[in-house]
Parts: structure tokens; sequence; C-alpha cells
């Protein structure tokens, strides 16, 4: 499966995109947000553990890519993850460095979240974002998103940014 939005083609990672996630994993101006840059090892599992989220859930981060040009831009997608209120689903996103400020985590977490409200029953959707992570931030508020709640989750203070369907289909509907 893929998720279409007018720039961008959201499609499943494959283990041939191992090249061009190192170009992302290997940046340290962007990985701290995951607490720092990712060996080969890691990205191996963090394509390995999508795989498992499509085989299991039939969605997961897929791979960013353009629709002009194929080239593989960054990751992002719904995935469920587990919270101090239980399973939510949450948009998640990350874009090469040389790619910034062209709206395209805006457009992936738009594409995704459409594609969660019209494929699940979820009654809200969320992005767990670090408060110091001033561009997440504003993606998720592009997109309606409003902070409901901070929580500790993996060892950071989270901002659980989130959107209910009621709010989704009054803004994008
Ligand atoms: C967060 C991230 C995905 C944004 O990607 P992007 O494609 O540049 O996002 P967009 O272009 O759609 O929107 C970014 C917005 O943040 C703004 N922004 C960027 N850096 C900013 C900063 N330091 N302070 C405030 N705003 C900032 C941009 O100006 C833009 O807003 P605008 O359209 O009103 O001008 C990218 O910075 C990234 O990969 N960061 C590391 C990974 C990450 O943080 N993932 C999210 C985890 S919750």
């Amino acid at each position: 499966m893929t998720i279409d939005t007018e720039r961008l083609i959201l499609r499943p990672l494959v283990p041939d995109d191992f090249d061009a996630l190192r170009l992302i994993h290997a940046d340290a101006e962007l990985m701290w947000v995951y607490g720092g840059v990712f060996d080969e090892q890691r990205t191996r599992e963090w394509i390995d553990r999508n795989r498992k989220r499509y085989a299991d859930h039939g969605f997961g981060l897929f791979a960013i890519t353009l629709r002009e040009t194929g080239e593989l831009i960054g990751s992002g997608g719904p995935v469920w993850q587990e919270t101090d209120r239980g399973t939510e689903l949450e948009v998640g996103y990350q874009v090469r460095r040389d790619q910034w400020k062209r709206g395209y985590a805006t457009e992936t977490a738009r594409g995704s979240m459409k594609y969660a409200f019209e494929n699940t029953g979820v009654t809200h959707v969320i992005s767990l974002i670090r408060p110091e992570n001033l561009a997440s931030r504003r993606v998720a508020e592009k997109n309606g998103l409003s902070i409901d709640r901070e929580i500790r989750w993996h060892d950071f203070q989270t901002l659980v940014y989130q959107i209910s369907r009621e709010k989704w289909l009054a803004i994008h509907g």
C-alpha cells in the first residue's frame, strides 16, 4: 500500500532503503530528537521493526519519497504507540536536513492522519514531541493539533499533541 499526497508518495520501507536512511540516521543535528545518531545496526532494526508493523497492522513508518523522482527523503506515517493512556495512534516523521522547511513533514503528517481516520476507528491521533523540538511542534500546530498533556515517555519529557476525529473533519474533511 501507499499513502499518496500532492508531492509525496509514502511507501513501505525495504532493505534496499538502508543507504538512503543512513543519511538521516547518521546526522547528529537531526537525531538529537531520538537521543543521538543511530549506528548501522539500529538502522537495520528500524527497517525491520517497521516491516513487522506493516505485517501486523497494515501500516507503520513508511519511506517518504518525492513523487517526481522517487528519491527517499525521510520516513513517516501512522504507528501504534504505548502511552500513559494505553495504545494510541501516533503520526511520526523525520525528514533529511537538506529537505527541511519545504512543508514535507506537514504534508506527510496530514496524509498519514487522513489515512488513519479513514482506515481505523480511532477517536483521535497524537504526535509525541519533545518540548524543545520547535520545528515538530510547528508541524503539529499547522495541521490543527494542540497540546493535550505532558508525559515522561522513553526517558524524555514529552508533549502529547492531539487532534480529535471531529476537529480533523471540521478542518480537513
Ligand atoms: C521536524 C521535521 C520533521 C520538520 O520537517 P520539515 O519538512 O522541515 O517540516 P515542514 O517544512 O513541514 O514544517 C516545519 C515548520 O517548522 C518551522 N521551523 C523549523 N525550524 C524551526 C525552529 N527551530 N523554530 C521554530 N520553527 C521552526 C518551519 O519554518 C516550518 O514552519 P512554517 O511552514 O510556518 O514556516 C524535521 O525538522 C526533522 O526531521 N527533525 C528531526 C526529526 C524530528 O524531530 N521528528 C519529529 C519527532 S516528534
